[in-house]
């Protein structure tokens, strides 16, 4: 399978990964015939790429860190306990933490830690989406720090719930599309010690979770939010869920810019630990991130096109690429290169769907 522009299909395409709409349905599902109706319904929603399963990318598999189930379960269960609470003022998160111990053990049934896929979020499904990804990076960078499994399941918890302060900022703000204005940021900068004020004598959540939602905002060098402390005085379980928010959240399209791409969202978070993020954590979180998840289309410095078919750990910026083009020619071509056992050649970057969709040449080499 392979990851391709919306834009770029005519209908009758396979779709090769469920997309999962803002209420955590199946919006598109697995081994389903793609429409050319669907378009509209998917760039309604901020969805620009999806996964396809074709002839060129025949035998590329692409692996979720959990199962589908477990993702769309949690969503769901994430979705259930902030409606509940908007209406009841109760919380329960008996079944959030059966969810997160699931988290824990999908994720630790992978051998090797390495985070190599593209979620496709719908821009409304922010919310939700979101925190189950931030709980699953934290699980992911927890055990790669060496974490016990009880120590992981705090995180993943932390992770899933650290956002839930954001119930009690006016929709009109979170959502708003523009600029927000001082009074309007200083409303959502509230957000970390609502959410503890809601937790906090919850006798079922940890204080490592409770320390996570309140201090997920600070920054290492004391100009955070909402306490202003430093580095040390940071729970580690909050550093680890900011360097995994901050990713997360530059890497998801959003109401009011772009999505950043892998490897500009990993510069600009290496920039952000001179004054933001924990600089140790973020090192080891970049060992985790492929640069280039499989099925991802990328440009090569020789002016060719490949398909990622591989990453391994320890060359996480070099992968296994299947060459379907060359531009300099215009011609196919078809051959495997291992990127980490050649010097002479190496990805140039990432094809972005604009790219794909502006170059007559890509698009004809890459149409499925
Ligand atoms: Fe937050």
């Amino acid at each position: 399978m392979r990851l391709v522009p919306v834009n770029c299909l005519k209908g009758g395409e396979i779709i090769a990964k469920t997309v999962i709409d803002e209420n955590g349905s199946r919006l598109l599902a697995k081994n389903t015939n793609f429409k050319s109706y669907y378009k509209k319904k998917l760039q309604a929603r901020g969805i620009d790429r999806i996964y396809i399963a074709d002839k060129l990318s025949e035998g590329i598999e692409i692996k979720d860190v959990i199962s589908e189930k477990t993702r769309l379960r949690t969503i769901n269960l994430v979705k259930d306990t902030l409606s509940i609470f908007k209406a009841t003022q109760q919380i329960d998160v008996t079944q959030l933490k059966t969810s997160v111990i699931q988290i824990v053990d999908d994720i630790l049934s992978n051998k090797e830690i390495l985070y190599d896929m593209v979620d496709i979020k719908s821009k409304d499904d922010y919310t939700y989406g979101h925190s189950v990804n931030v709980a699953v990076l934290c699980v992911m960078l927890g055990r790669k720090i060496g974490a016990e499994k009880s120590y992981l399941k705090k995180l993943a918890l932390g992770g899933l719930l650290h956002d839930f302060g954001k119930i009690l900022v006016p929709d009109e703000i979170l959502n708003k599309p523009d600029k927000l204005s001082k009074d309007e940021f200083d409303i959502i900068k509230q957000h970390p010690s609502h959410g503890y004020q809601i937790f906090k004598d919850h006798p079922l959540l940890t204080p490592i979770s409770k320390v996570m939602i309140l201090m997920h905002h600070e920054k290492v060098n004391g100009e955070g939010y909402p306490l202003g402390i430093t580095k040390n005085q940071i729970h580690e379980g909050a550093r680890i869920c900011s360097v995994c928010d901050v990713f997360d959240a530059m890497t998801s399209k959003r109401a009011y810019r772009n999505e950043y791409t892998i490897v500009n969202t990993l510069n600009e978070m290496e920039r952000m630990t001179k004054d933001h993020l924990d600089e140790d954590l973020f090192k080891t979180f970049r060992g985790m991130i492929c640069y280039y998840p499989v099925g991802t289309t990328v440009l090569l410095s020789n002016d060719t096109i490949a398909i990622v078919e591989q990453n391994k750990i320890g060359s996480i910026d070099r992968p296994t690429v299947r060459v379907i083009y060359d531009l300099k020619n215009n011609e196919e071509i078809f051959r495997r290169v291992d990127l980490s056992a050649t010097k002479e050649l190496k990805v140039e970057r990432e094809l972005i769907s604009e790219e794909y969709m502006n170059n007559p040449s890509i698009l004809r080499a890459m149409r499925p």
